[in-house]
């Protein structure tokens, strides 16, 4: 390992003075200087914040190394103190207006969950990465003595009453801001990943920057903007924008992307995309009448099977969706229920094709031939085919042949592994057949 001879911090003030300064510049804080910030927009801000904390904590504590674990602790980013000031805001709203209205803008909310996501492919591909992403998120509140003091002035708050958290001058931000300082000074990094902490300070601030240009000024179109930041592809449909649905429908399609990396090797940064705009809309057919909610779940799964995602993968999808819906928002499990049926009418057509005994054992022969290294990279790779075939046999054209052309491509896979491939089809089409029979 070569160490990297000029200290990372020094490198970090260095090296993000001017994406600072760009940020610091945005019409966002020179509202809130001149008390022309909307207490909506505040607001905002501090809802944005508390999305991208929560995941850069849970990224901190969940990482798999000593350098970064050490930044936990202590509530190290005051996560109690946002907490108390976006309830004390909430309770100084009058009582009739708390129900409607002073939703913070939907765009922000969008951009701070991909803010978020953005740290949990951190932690998993680089944690020390995180060290950056730190860096800019305790930094935020050093110019925070300024920053709570100008909205302390703009909202009529008193600093323990909405405007703590910003205020940064406090003891125990101040303490949390010289520990990682300290840290940053005696830590070893490699050169490439002293280039990551780099990299993720960069985009911490853009990540920053892009939440309070949706905060101020306005967006016109509250409508579509959130979803073209989701998706710059997707086509008008509506999203769900409540905060905690979203984060709940992101953190689904990264489960499903965690558990099937052929997702990412196959689709790369547009499939990433459509699984967060599709997982968005999956999330409004909760609240669709039943019918309406299984037909355009059908309408969608049917076209990605033809594109070598087959239905099943939706029917797993749907139940990772709902579970982390009933884990994440505070509504009533029953609130999500057309996402179930969904996901047993799903199931109902691929059994009645290849039942799950079968994609089992049909998953299992295909481990034991296509060797360790290719079941390690692509799990489950013989269930996906039986599942490609079950669609096929229930009317989906193509469906078979656009996973199998993909799984034998000589320039992607070894003959070997294109042998189980193609057992691994005749022995779910001979399945399919006995059924028929
Ligand atoms: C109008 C808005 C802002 C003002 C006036 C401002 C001002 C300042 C000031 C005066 C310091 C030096 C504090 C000290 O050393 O005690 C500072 C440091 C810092 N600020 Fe800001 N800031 C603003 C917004 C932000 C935002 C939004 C971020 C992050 C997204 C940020 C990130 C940082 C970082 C990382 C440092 C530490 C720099 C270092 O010493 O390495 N600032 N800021």
């Amino acid at each position: 390992m070569t160490l990297n001879p000029t200290p990372v911090r020094t490198r970090l003030k260095e090296e993000t003075r001017g994406v600072h300064r760009r940020t610091e510049d945005l019409p966002f804080f020179h509202a809130l200087r001149e008390g022309r910030l909307s207490l909506d927009a505040y607001r905002g801000y501090l809802v944005a914040l508390r999305i991208i904390l929560r995941s850069l904590t849970e990224g901190i504590q969940d990482a798999h190394d000593p350098r970064v674990s050490a930044l936990g602790g202590e509530d190290g980013f005051r996560l109690n103190t946002l907490q108390g000031d976006l309830d004390s805001l909430e309770h100084a709203r009058p009582r009739e207006s708390r129900e409607a209205g002073w939703h913070p803008h939907p765009r922000a909310i969008v951009r701070a969950h991909l803010m978020a996501q953005q740290i949990r492919a951190r932690a998993r591909r680089s944690p020390a990465s995180l060290l950056g992403t730190a860096y800019v998120l305790h930094g935020s509140v050093m110019g925070g003595p300024t920053l709570g003091k100008w909205a302390a002035d703009a909202f009529g708050l008193r600093r323990a009453s909405g405007a703590e958290y910003l205020s940064g001058e406090r003891e125990r931000a101040r303490a949390g801001w010289e520990r990682l300082l300290e840290r940053l000074h005696a830590m070893e990094l490699s050169e490439d990943e002293t280039e990551e902490v780099i990299r993720a300070a960069v985009e911490a601030f853009e990540g920053f920057g892009a939440v309070v240009q949706a905060l101020h000024p306005e967006p016109e179109d509250l409508r579509t903007l959130p979803l073209q930041d989701l998706n710059p592809s997707a086509g008008d449909h509506p999203i769900t924008v409540d905060p905690l649905e979203l984060e709940a429908a992101l953190r689904a399609g990264e489960d499903s992307w965690n558990r099937f990396p052929y997702y990412a090797e196959r689709y790369g940064s547009r499939g990433a995309a459509f699984t967060r705009s599709d997982s968005a809309w999956l999330v409004t057919l909760a609240r669709a009448p039943q019918e309406a909610a299984l037909a355009n779940v059908l309408w969608l799964s049917r076209l990605l099977s033809t594109r070598g995602m087959p239905r099943w993968l939706m029917e797993e999808h749907l139940l990772r969706l709902h579970e982390r819906l009933v884990d994440t928002t505070p509504a009533p499990a029953g609130s999500w229920r057309n996402l179930l049926l969904a996901a047993e009418t799903l199931r109902e057509m691929r059994t009645a094709h290849v039942t799950d005994d079968e994609m089992v054992s049909i998953s299992e022969a295909f481990d034991a031939s296509a060797g360790a290294s290719f079941t390690r990279r692509f799990p489950e790779t013989g269930a996906l085919i039986a599942a490609a075939v079950a669609d096929e046999a229930d009317g989906i054209q193509g469906a078979t042949r656009s996973v199998r052309d993909w799984f034998t491509s000589r320039r992607r896979f070894t003959s070997s592994t294109i042998q189980a491939v193609k057992a691994a089809v005749v022995a779910s089409e001979t399945a399919v057949q006995a059924r028929s029979r």
